[in-house]
């Protein structure tokens, strides 16, 4: 058994199959390796008319083998250096052999599939079921079998950058029009019937770069107008990564010095680059957390197992404003009938509308006919009556954040519920066990908290609620899986995880504005270690009345509860902008100026009333603003709201804007090391504040010398 089945037809093609034996995919790894560079040995001595790569699985070829790649150091990184030049090694040969190679592309070919597709002089594709291109750059990769290369050689450095630093997908259409993909058919058998014609056809075949006299699309970088572009693209690319993630610093760097060298050296400078990214701190953050605990996560290993998997037929939704809005549509677009109820059908219309907008824009995009927009909306009833909720499996409410008014609500829609259907709150603070109070079966009533806008944020984060069933969180489990979200599972506590983590951010912002801190610097602070957002920015998206609000009610949990609230440095600086009458972006007054058809700007009015000239490290407050919010989650650990580091680590990314160069919030303090990390938060903390005074759990491993793990 091998990874590469070498066949002969009756038409003296040989077919090189790719079929890993034991396993669903097939995957660059040292025993393909040593199978394709087997194969092309024997192709060598053996006498053929043409080459044609198929698979035998459902995709044509998966990417390199990623546990290798997460085991890879550069203690042991000759290895991999080694295997990527003798399987590199072997496409050259086979695809400077003078004869004609085909792929014959019947599933996704992502990474090393592409790259192996790319080693052929023509491609043939399936039309359906079919996605191409280069991700490694998502996982802080880059395409080290040939893709940077070849790709920068066949499309041109300008035309190939969104494929290979960002990572593109695309369709076989797509593949066409770009030149990558020379045939597409409808059946298994027409693409092997479409390869063998093509190989009688031409006899004789070279890729279009080994022929002489070829010129790069755009030039070579020292053509005069990709010269002048040459130095703004560095630039243009901090701006994105802020120079946080390497990446596609690298992919850059080998495009450019590949363009300028002959095609041997430019795949060994690509190699060189690749094995160095593998052995990276950062690669090792995004693998671990958006492969392996990504795929956890979908896998379902917070979901409570022995309940049949559930489908979501028919949601109710309460409530049409921003986020019962974008809850609709994001049920509607995958197939479930949606009930929207609002206090009146004039404001449930509204609600529906948003959804009109979304995808009159796709329509408008050609992403989606007119038909299918219609189909989605149709899914979608506007009403402001209850008995329209009869026979959801699922009540969402997305009320107003009132405590009596969710508990009338609840009491309405939980009479039209059938026996198994299950209630969910759409809360973004009150504690889920005191809402199930409202409810006749506590035990069926959960927290799904999505996030804004709905149909961008691809997390939800499920509290469950003292008396919340197994049963129930594994149907709102499904139900998130079901409409394409990443849930996250988290225990009841003011604020659950996400909320409390982020407000420690926003909150930690505000407070060096009251030190005195220019607010540029704050901002810049955040952005150079890699957050999307400032801390001023986006409480000025909350908006600041919101930052009081909260505050207000946790003072009052607090104090029925007997405990005594310890006053945040950002307090007074809250209530000197509430003073100001400065309450945020919707008012268009907050720490920023909103003018009409301008872009918005620092309110200069922060100067005087906070000083703003404050000396400061620059490191102190990029680290503030990233350890407040990794102790913070460390306290959810040792308070048991977060139970797993995947579920932390994910929700932090996808939730709150941790910057993704961490691989989460957790991984963060990982990386740097437990006692380095305790060390750091001690010193923050004797500058600082208590604040950042570390939960004995941390200070417990550090001292057992362990990190994170699921
Ligand atoms: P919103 O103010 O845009 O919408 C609330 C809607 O509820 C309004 O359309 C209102 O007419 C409707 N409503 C009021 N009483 C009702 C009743 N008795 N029956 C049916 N509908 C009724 O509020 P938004 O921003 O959509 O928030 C809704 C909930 O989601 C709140 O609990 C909020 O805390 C939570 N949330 C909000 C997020 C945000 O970014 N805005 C993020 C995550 C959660």
């Amino acid at each position: 058994m091998s990874s590469v089945i070498y066949e002969k037809d009756h038409n003296n093609i040989v077919h090189l199959i790719f079929d890993k034996p034991n396993a669903a995919a097939n995957l660059m790894d040292q025993e393909f390796t040593d199978a394709f560079v087997a194969a092309v040995e024997k192709l060598q001595i053996d006498d053929w008319a043409g080459v044609l790569l198929r698979s035998t699985k459902s995709t044509f070829f998966a990417g390199g083998n990623l546990d290798d790649l997460y085991a890879t150091t550069h203690e042991n990184a000759q290895v991999l250096y080694n295997m990527l030049s003798s399987l590199k090694g072997a496409m050259r040969t086979l695809e400077t052999a003078g004869k004609p190679v085909v792929a014959c592309i019947n599933g996704a070919a992502l990474g090393g599939g592409w790259e192996l597709a790319l080693s052929c002089h023509y491609r043939v594709a399936l039309s359906q079921g079919v996605t191409l291109g280069l991700p490694e750059v998502t996982l802080g990769l880059l395409p080290g079998g040939g893709g940077v290369v070849k790709m920068s050689r066949l499309l041109g450095l300008q035309a190939a950058l969104p494929f290979l630093t960002e990572g593109r997908q695309f369709k076989p259409e797509e593949g066409q029009t770009l030149g990558l993909i020379n045939e597409i058919v409808e059946t298994p058998q027409q693409l092997i019937d479409a390869a063998v014609t093509w190989i009688k056809a031409n006899p004789k075949t070279q890729q279009p770069y080994d022929v002489k006299g070829y010129k790069v699309p755009g030039g070579t970088p020292s053509h005069p107008s990709l010269a002048k572009m040459l130095p703004i693209a560095p630039a243009m690319m901090r701006e994105k990564t802020k120079g946080t993630l390497p990446a596609p610093e690298s992919i850059l760097c080998v495009m450019v010095e590949s363009l300028q060298v002959d095609l041997d050296s430019a795949l060994r400078i690509e190699t060189r680059y690749f094995v160095e990214l593998v052995c990276s701190q950062v690669a090792k953050n995004l693998i671990g957390t958006f492969w392996y605990q990504l795929n956890e996560i979908k896998a379902g290993v917070s979901r409570p197992q022995g309940f049949a998997s559930a489908k979501v037929t028919k949601v109710g939704i309460l409530g049409a404003g921003m986020m019962g809005a974008g809850i609709a549509y994001s049920s509607a677009c995958k197939g479930i009938e949606v009930v929207l109820k609002d206090v009146s059908l004039e404001h449930a219309h509204r609600g529906k509308a948003y959804s009109q907008s979304l995808l009159d824009k796709k329509v408008q995009k050609q992403q989606l006919s007119s038909e299918q927009r219609d189909v989605t909306l149709g899914r979608i009833l506007a009403t402001e009556n209850t008995s329209d909720l009869a026979g959801c499996d699922l009540i969402i409410e997305a009320v107003f954040e009132d405590r009596d008014l969710k508990a009338r609500v609840t009491k309405e829609a939980e009479s039209q519920l059938a026996p198994g259907a299950i209630f969910a709150t759409n809360t973004s603070t009150l504690p889920i066990t005191g809402l199930a109070q409202a409810a006749e079966r506590p035990a069926n009533f959960i927290g799904l908290h999505f996030f804004s806008p709905v149909d961008k944020m691809p997390l939800v984060e499920i509290i469950t609620g003292k008396e919340t069933s197994s049963e129930t969180l594994a149907k709102a489990y499904d139900y998130v899986l079901q409409i394409g979200k990443t849930p996250i599972v988290v225990n009841d506590s003011r604020g659950f995880f996400t909320s409390r983590v982020f407000a420690t951010f926003a909150l930690e912002g505000i407070a060096m504005l009251g030190e005195g801190i220019p607010a540029a610097a704050i901002e810049n602070a955040a952005f150079l270690s890699g957050f999307p957002v400032g801390p001023l920015a986006v409480t000025d998206e909350v908006s600041i009345t919101l930052m009081e609000k909260i505050r207000n009610q946790t003072i009052k949990d607090m104090q029925t509860v007997g405990e005594l609230y310890v006053l945040h440095p950002s307090d007074p600086v809250v209530d000197r902008m509430l003073e100001a009458n400065r309450c945020g972006k919707l008012a268009k007054a907050g720490f920023y100026e909103y003018p009409a058809n301008k872009k918005k700007h620092l309110w200069s009015g922060l100067k005087e009333i906070f000083g703003g000239v404050a000396a400061f490290e620059l490191q102190d407050l990029k680290d503030r603003l990233l350890y407040i919010m990794a102790i913070e989650t460390a306290r959810c650990m040792e308070e048991n709201v977060l139970t797993s580091v995947r579920d932390a680590n994910i929700g932090s990314v996808m939730g709150i804007g941790m910057p993704v160069w961490t691989g989460g919030v957790l991984q963060f303090i990982n990386q740097i090391g437990l006692p380095a990390f305790v060390t750091r938060a001690a010193e923050l903390a004797h500058q600082y504040g208590e604040r950042y005074v570390v939960p004995s759990i941390l200070q417990d491993m550090a001292k057992e010398g362990r990190t994170f793990k699921d």
